[in-house]
């Protein structure tokens, strides 16, 4: 048995994207220690990618806006699966977590009269994004770490878990291992948080950073968490397409709420085909009505750019396919075109837009302030995660928590955009705090050293093998599956090849091999994350399979429409006792009358 290095806290947290650096935050501001895990430098966490802002009813731009309108449009976004619980405390306490955050030192865009400026995104009745240009997750990430800086937190930055110890029932730590040099550490705790975000690197085109391998739900899975909605994967509509090597950074949906509009290779705004027929822009005064939306007319109707992003991205993929996108297989978003409107149109979006001005300008050698961009959907985000209680966001596993993007329940079927900065918020402070009482409330137990042992003989297994595949293959040839066969239209037929080829990469997987040594290896930290990738995928497609209508992000060309009966269910999956994976249905827990009479009245 190896003899490992051992660091004790009460709550270790795993991820310092905004959800981990606000539950340590808030664990630390109740007194106990609090370890943070961070597979990168503080700071480099993908939450920054988070341009276009944070949804909080606040009401400083429209003041009809409150808690009910944003409960209700997460609910409509979520197409009614979503946990109503975590909704409801969502939509109640990101105002505070925004103003807490205002407190702290974050810099807001501002009103004419001093306020906190907020935006229109998709599916958000009235502007509700509070902003920072369009580097809001930037300033939320720099806000955060300067604050959490002085709680007195242990920052364990480049180290990744490989595992979560458990006592048999109980979750009493995690074994990581330290990227740059390779060694094994156990992390003994009282409680985990875990905020590792997503798994957008199980498919080919994603916005999202290398960090994005499902760590998260994967731990938790094979601590014998519960899953849910894995299925409900998010194509944000505008990833970059041009030039390939920057193909999936994302575009904010901030561009089409400062007015920005999509056209095809026939100039046409082919989103108003989408809308009823009694809404779609005939003339330019219609056409104009979405400008005056944007630059907060009241009056004036949503432009169809803002539908959810479910919609946007299915109409852009169906304009692709049927052969109108633009020459590198995207449409166009103009932002260009509103200097028919204002006489300073190009400094407007320089300081609105400054992040894609030179996102463009830097990588495709395009001016945004002149030029329409070439876009096309993206992997995002996956709205299905671990199963946690939405009061405390404990897992199904005892002093097992998680917020943020791994946790499942907030956004249902689709999320809105600017819901996850204020997910990571108000379910981050939640997390710490549930997690901190946990380890208050319970003696630690000592993690069995037995199974970081395993964990560490398995993870250095690939050193062992003289032949074999690299991992670089398997990872590329995993995301072709996903990219191709899961994607944004999924067919019963293609998912189940999609199975067939995880089982058979699972297979090579457990055969890779990687040269050199453990020292700043990374072909081993691939080989180590094909795992999750593995893991992820497999939930993914599962859960897919298992869901026979379309539903938000969910869209299968065999059964194209929604079954009503489906909106009662969570589809739930669990390790079961031969290794493999068990799915349920779960029927969703009626919703209060009180919810339910938010909703009937529109908010
Ligand atoms: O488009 C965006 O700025 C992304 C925001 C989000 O996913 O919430």
């Amino acid at each position: 048995m190896a003899d490992f290095e051992t660091v004790r806290h009460d709550v270790l947290v795993v991820g310092a994207g905004g959800a981990g650096l606000r539950a340590a935050i808030a664990a630390a501001a109740d007194g106990v220690s609090v370890g943070l895990v961070c597979k990168s430098l503080l700071g480099k966490a993908h939450t920054v990618m988070a341009e276009g802002g944070i949804a909080a009813a606040m009401g400083n731009v429209d003041d009809r806006d409150d808690w009910k309108v944003h409960f209700a449009d997460t609910m409509r976004g979520g197409q009614y699966i979503n946990n109503w619980r975590m909704a409801e405390l969502h939509a109640k306490e990101a105002p505070a977590r925004v103003r807490e955050l205002e407190a702290w030192g974050a810099l807001f865009d501002r009103t004419p009269d001093g306020r906190i400026l907020q935006r229109n995104f998709g599916g958000h009745r009235y502007p509700r994004l509070a902003h920072v240009g369009d580097r809001t997750g930037l300033e939320m990430i720099r806000t955060l770490q300067d604050h959490g800086i002085h709680h007195g937190i242990d920052v364990h930055m480049e180290w990744t878990v490989l595992t979560l110890l458990t006592d048999g029932e109980r979750v009493a730590g995690a074994l990581a291992y330290d990227r740059e040099r390779g060694r094994f550490r156990v992390f003994a705790a009282g409680a985990v948080v875990l905020a590792t975000g997503g798994i957008g690197r199980a498919f080919r085109i994603t916005s999202n950073s290398w960090e994005y391998t499902g760590d998260g739900q994967s731990l938790a899975y094979h601590a014998g968490a519960v899953l849910q909605d894995m299925e409900f994967v998010q194509f944000h509509p505008t990833g970059m397409v041009w030039p390939p090597s920057v193909r999936g950074i994302l575009v904010t949906e901030g561009v089409r709420g400062e007015g920005g509009v999509l056209t095809n290779r026939e100039g046409r705004r082919f989103m108003f085909d989408d809308i009823p027929e009694n809404y779609r822009a005939q003339t330019a005064a219609d056409a104009d009505e979405g400008w005056r939306y944007t630059q907060g007319d009241k009056n004036a109707r949503r432009p169809p750019e803002l539908l959810t992003r479910d919609h946007v991205a299915r109409s852009i993929t169906r304009e692709v396919r049927e052969g109108r996108g633009s020459p590198h297989g995207g449409v166009y978003l103009d932002i260009a075109w509103i200097k028919e409107r204002l006489p300073n149109a190009a400094e407007h979006i320089k300081k609105k837009l400054p992040s894609m001005y030179h996102q463009f300008k830097q990588l495709a050698d395009i001016d945004i302030t002149t030029e329409p961009m070439e876009v096309g959907p993206t992997t995002h985000y996956i709205m299905g995660g671990i199963h946690v209680d939405g009061d405390t966001q404990m897992s199904t596993v005892p002093g097992l928590f998680a917020a943020g993007e791994c946790a499942a329940g907030l956004h249902g079927a689709n999320r809105l955009g600017g819901n996850s900065l204020s997910d990571l918020l108000v379910f981050g402070q939640r997390a710490g705090t549930y997690a901190a009482q946990f380890a208050q409330a319970h003696a630690p137990v000592a993690p069995d050293l037995g199974q970081a042992n395993e964990a560490a003989q398995q993870a250095l297994e690939p050193f062992s093998r003289t032949t074999g595949e690299g991992p670089y293959q398997i990872q590329h040839a995993l995301q072709d599956t996903m990219q191709e066969l899961v994607g944004i239209v999924r067919r019963e037929e293609e998912m189940a090849k999609a199975l067939s080829q995880i089982s058979a990469l699972s297979a090579r997987a457990a055969q890779v091999a990687v040269v050199g040594n453990r020292e700043y290896n990374p072909g081993w930290h691939t080989a180590l994350d094909l795992g999750n990738l593995l893991t992820v995928a497999e939930a993914i497609t599962r859960s897919a399979i298992e869901r026979r209508e379309s539903r938000g992000g969910h869209f299968r060309d065999d059964f194209p429409d929604k079954d009503p009966g489906s909106a009662t269910f969570n589809i739930t999956l669990r390790k079961g006792p031969a290794g493999r994976m068990e799915l349920s249905r779960e029927p969703i827990r009626p919703m209060p009358d009180a919810l339910k009479q938010v909703i009937a009245e529109g908010g």
